[in-house]
């Protein structure tokens, strides 16, 4: 019989010491997730696609299913006394616990529907999700307190909604896949300790920004498109869901490398990624799973971030190609 997310977070509990708080807390994301795949599943029946008609911090229109992911994800885990704050990527600034309920020791910080543009295309999205510790346990946490490297996390995760629902997660000891029965609800742990393999021939980039790169990118990436009679003696494979949950979770599947380099469109933005819920979360779990995660020049989770909604390039992956082209930086 395979071992349902709750067996598994209580075996962490007696053979790690995982701290039960941490894993009511996982619990509750893990249930507002289903609940989340349940509203993409509907899709035009549950009147749940489109614009909403707003914008996020970032400029970005919103859509119906980002608003309403916010919304669950919010709504799920304020009352259960775990957490001190949430931070989410269409929020402007953290968003506080409400009055009646106790702050707990944890923070939270949520992309509650990363992969927008896939949405209404009927392709694959997900939930992405990371846990600090919260400086000032049973208080509220201010923006400065979700201020802290990725190195710090206790946890992250990320949901994929697609043809099946998948979570994957890192609690520090290694990275567990669960795939959700839809029959009886429960996340079932379908693959254990995930190892990337360290070569890959697989990459994924958003070739269509090639004239904006920095020059180790482009030199990179010739490279890699010079096949077999080019400096790498091989041909590679290119592959861009434009999800960066469906990206990883196929690297995590069978290797790859993913790249979100920054580039010349805006220079104030180091990145178009996200480094709190996105890079940080994704480089925990990649680097529990035995890849490489750096934004070209550093380790992603040794970055000290300056504030909640800050951009990060990101290459992501399979260890040998993500360290041959930090090294061309
Ligand atoms: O906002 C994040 C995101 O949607 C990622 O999920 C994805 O990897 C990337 O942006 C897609 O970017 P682009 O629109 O340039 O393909």
């Amino acid at each position: 019989m395979k071992l349902s997310l709750t067996h598994y977070l209580i075996r962490c509990e007696r053979e790690h010491g995982l701290d039960s708080d941490l894993r009511l807390l996982l619990e509750t994301v893990a249930r507002a997730c289903k609940t989340i795949s349940h509203a993409v599943g509907k899709g035009a029946l549950g009147n749940v696609l489109g614009n909403a008609g707003t914008t996020n911090v970032q400029g970005e229109a919103q859509k119906k299913l980002d608003l309403l992911s916010n919304e669950i994800l919010f709504e799920a885990n304020c009352w259960g006394g775990h957490l001190a704050g949430m931070a989410s990527e269409e929020m402007h600034g953290p968003m506080g616990i409400p009055v009646a309920y106790p702050r707990g020791k944890y923070l939270l910080l949520f992309d509650p529907l990363d992969g927008s543009s896939n949405i209404d295309v009927n392709v694959s999205i997900g939930t992405i999700f990371s846990v600090l510790p919260s400086p000032l346990t049973g208080e509220d946490a201010g923006e400065a307190a979700f201020l802290q490297s990725g190195a710090r996390q206790v946890c992250a995760g990320y949901t994929v909604y697609g043809p099946q629902t998948s979570l994957v997660l890192t609690v520090g000891h290694g990275v567990q896949v669960f795939t959700l029965d839809r029959d009886t609800g429960s996340f079932l742990l379908t693959q254990s300790d995930v190892k990337i393999p360290v070569d890959t021939c697989e990459f994924a980039i958003n070739m269509s920004n090639a004239r904006h790169w920095e020059t180790p990118v482009k030199r990179y990436v010739d490279e890699l498109l010079a096949g077999k009679t080019g400096p790498r003696g091989t041909d590679f494979n290119m592959r861009w869901v434009a999800s960066m949950v469906a990206d990883v979770h196929r690297i995590m599947t069978r290797g790859g490398i993913f790249m979100y380099p920054r580039d010349a469109r805006d220079p104030a933005k180091p990145g178009r990624l996200r480094l709190m819920y996105e890079g940080n979360p994704m480089a925990f779990l990649i680097e529990q799973a035995g890849g490489a995660a750096t934004d070209g020049r550093r380790r992603i989770l040794d970055i000290e971030p300056t504030k909640l909604h800050e951009r990060v390039a990101v290459f992501l992956g399979s260890s040998n190609e993500v360290e041959r082209v930090t090294s061309y930086h």
